[in-house]
Order: structure tokens, then sequence, then C-alpha cells
């Protein structure tokens, strides 16, 4: 799920299937950074009524390409070819499509990396005093328990060019997404939220 990153169990998902009978058409965007066995990929055998969608902007890294796809049903996949544009997916963005889909190994050093470093910013956050929320994307949903305001957090970084998500909606406003950058780049975010922190955590001197 975006923004909160957390993950439905497929045994939910089941049970929801079972529900109902019309279409459930399940976005696994970010399945790769979730744990192994998440996906419900093989229920399309099982419910006709199934549709899953993925694209190949997260783990693949190629969102400039905005290749999305998805799996289901042969009714369903024969429906859809009925109903979609005439054109089709331009031939180069098939061809980087095809080459990212064959690359296993470029894929799998990527993923880990996200993970190491989404695995290193939450326990960085957690020292700060966020809470951090699911663990399943290429990013993290955090809230200050040190005191400090999301919003604040958020426009001081806007100050250092540094730009993460603030929703102000209800039940976010009070909460930051962060994107899980390079190393380097999570290493600049850091330096300035510990700079936040420990200016907020320093004594009251008196100016006399
Ligand atoms: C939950 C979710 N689904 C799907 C997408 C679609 O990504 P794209 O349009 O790049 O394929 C996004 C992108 O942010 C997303 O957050």
């Amino acid at each position: 799920n975006a923004p909160t990153g957390m993950l439905l169990s497929v045994e939910k998902i089941k049970f929801l299937l079972n529900q109902f009978k019309g279409l459930v058409i399940l976005d696994e965007a970010y399945i790769d950074f979730a744990d192994e066995n998440s996906s419900c990929l093989n229920l399309i055998k099982i419910y006709p009524n199934l549709i899953v969608l993925r694209t190949l902007s997260k783990s693949y890294s190629l969102c400039g390409i905005r290749l999305g796809y998805c799996f289901a049903s042969k009714d369903i996949i024969s429906v859809l070819d009925k109903i979609k544009d005439s054109y089709n997916i331009d031939t180069i963005t098939q061809l980087i499509a095809e080459e990212g889909l064959k690359d296993r190994a470029y894929f799998n050093i990527n993923l880990e990396k996200v993970k190491r470093t989404r695995t290193r910013l939450e326990n960085e956050l957690v020292n700060l005093g966020f809470k951090v929320y699911g663990m399943n994307a290429n990013f993290l949903l955090c809230k200050p328990e040190n005191g400090l305001e999301a919003k604040d957090i958020y426009d001081y970084l806007v100050d250092q060019n540094i730009f993460i998500r603030y929703f102000n909606q209800k039940r976010l406003a009070d909460k930051l997404r962060i994107s899980i950058g390079t190393e380097k780049e999570i290493d600049i975010l850091l330096t300035h939220l510990n700079k936040l922190v420990s200016e907020r955590e320093m004594p009251f001197e008196p100016n006399f």
C-alpha cells in the first residue's frame, strides 16, 4: 500500500476474493520490495475475477518508460485486448522492458541495495524518535514522536533542497513518506535530520 508501505496478507486477500464476486484489482506495484511469498499472482489460476497489476517503475528502476502490465485469467485478458487502444506500446519501450525483465542479476543487486538502505534508514529513524510503519516498499512512512511536527520537518528539508513527501490529509498530516534514495542521498538526509533533532534537544540558554 502507498503511502503506508503496509502489506495485506495473502490470507486477507483470499478472504476478500471469497466474499466478493465482482472484479478484484490488486496493485502489486511494490511487491518485489515486500517479503517473499506475499504476491497473489498464483491466485489468478483459482479466482477468475482477479487482476494483478505490476509496473516496471519501481523494482526495475524503469520509471522513465512508464510501463505497467497486468495478469488475469484468459477471459479477462481477451476482454481487455478488445477494449484497449488500437496502438500498442511503442517498440523502444518494449525492447527496454524485455531487457529489464531478462537481467535478473542487475534486478537482484538493485533490489538488495534498496532493501539494505531501507533497513539502515529505518534504524536511524527509530533512533531519532520516529515511529516507522510498513517495510514493504521502496519508501518508509514515519511519524515523528520526538516533539517535532511532520510539516516543520518537511519545510526544513525543502529549505535544504531535500524533497520527501508530506500529505496534508486526515491520518497522514502527522507523518512523512521518505523514498529510499542512494546511500549518499540518505546520508545527506540523515545529516540534516540529526541536526534538526539535536537543535530541538538543545537546552534553553538564557542570553544575559
Ligand atoms: C501504489 C502504486 N501503484 C502504481 C503506481 C504506478 O506507477 P507507474 O505509473 O510509474 O507505473 C504507483 C506509482 O507511484 C504507485 O504508488
